[in-house]
């Protein structure tokens, strides 16, 4: 998924950044002898990567429709079949549209006679997401798949669907003419089964109150870095996740989003709550992905993680998050900074 701050093309850096500070520390224990813990956890994939070099993750996210994929990925291993997963697969990609509230509030078909006509999906893909999503929740309620399906089929129609967003990436506005990739009709296509050596555990928490509850070896926090809230960039992926029939406002069919607002994003709040994260935390060894545009600054950061024990500053170039149709008017490139602590 094309997802803001996503840390898909920096694993490879966050990896061996965690390596080389466990090394300086002495670390002997294996991976599947710790908690990694990533409690803003997005797309997944860092928790993903984790997970498959062996260590007990917990991962987190405010969002909803992360939860859901985080948990199919994070959660799920050898208790899915997979011959079974593909039929399952095959057998919604078969279903006939329905005129469900996809359609009823997100495609220009649906919305004639509405205030507002939306063009977030095709006619096609939008009756063929309702009919996907209502096939899911039947199942799951008749019993008919276990809840571990249930995690994997949703999360693989969030993954799908958002392939066929009529957006230029994010759902705080739709294009006025369909673009290519979502005038192709959709196909669900099955999220990976990752597999791991330990248990993992994930939740759909504020990670302030989450961080009371936890503890582990090595946090992994990765924020968002401004004000642009991910409630409201992603609120229709959240609305097929949940498929609550919400009341929606405006051009862009907003959900009420108030209980989803991070304090991360707004300016006077974050370094506050910041703070009491890191007071909070117990885990040896904390990570914090920023970049050198986000609302708190490296001095603010370096000050509040040198309290608590020995802190170091990593960082590497790294391509700005760009939507389909970005203006070109600032660099393409990024610092992305990775603080480092070992806490006392
Ligand atoms: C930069 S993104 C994480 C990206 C992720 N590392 C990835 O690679 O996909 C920040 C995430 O923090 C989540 N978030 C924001 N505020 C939060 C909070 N208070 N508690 C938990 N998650 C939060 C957002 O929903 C978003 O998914």
């Amino acid at each position: 998924m094309n997802y803001i701050g996503s840390k898909y093309s920096l694993i490879d850096f966050l990896k061996s950044s965690v390596a080389k500070t466990l090394e300086s520390n002495g670390e002997t224990r294996a991976p599947n002898e710790m908690i990694f813990a990533d409690l803003m956890a997005g797309t997944g994939v860092v928790s993903e990567s984790f997970k498959q070099d062996g260590y007990s993750v917990i991962a987190n996210d405010i969002q909803y429709y992360s939860y859901v994929i985080t948990k199919h990925l994070i959660e799920n291993d050898d208790n899915l079949d997979e011959n079974r997963c593909i039929q399952l697969i095959d057998e919604l990609n078969n279903l006939e549209g329905v005129e469900g509230f996809v359609y009823k509030n997100y495609c220009f078909e649906g919305t004639e006679g509405q205030e507002f006509r939306r063009m977030y999906f095709t006619e096609y893909n939008a009756k063929k997401c309702d009919a996907i999503r209502i096939a899911i929740e039947e199942k799951y309620k008749a019993n008919l798949i276990s809840e571990n399906e249930y995690f994997f089929l949703l999360g693989s129609l969030i993954n799908s669907i958002d392939k066929y967003a009529n957006t230029a990436s994010v759902y705080g506005a739709y294009l006025k003419k369909f673009k290519k990739s979502a005038l192709k009709e959709m196909k669900l296509e099955p999220l990976p089964i990752v597999h791991g050596q330990v248990e993992c555990k994930v939740y759909n928490e504020d990670i302030s109150e989450l961080i009371m509850q936890v503890s582990g070896d090595i946090l992994y926090l990765d924020p968002p870095y401004n004000a642009r809230q991910y409630c409201t960039n992603y609120h229709l992926l959240e609305t097929i996740a949940r498929y609550d029939n919400p009341v929606i406002h405006g051009k862009t069919g907003l959900r009420e989003y108030a209980e989803q607002k991070s304090v991360f994003c707004i300016k006077n709040k974050v370094e506050e709550t910041f703070a009491e994260l890191i007071k909070n935390a117990k885990f040896k060894y904390i990570f914090l992905s920023y970049n050198n545009e986000g609302l708190m600054s490296c001095d603010t950061i370096e000050r509040i993680m040198n309290k608590y024990g020995k802190y170091k500053l990593l960082f590497q170039d790294h391509r700005r998050f760009k939507a389909d149709n970005a203006r070109e008017s600032k660099a393409d490139m990024t610092v992305e900074y990775l603080h480092c602590l070992i806490k006392r």
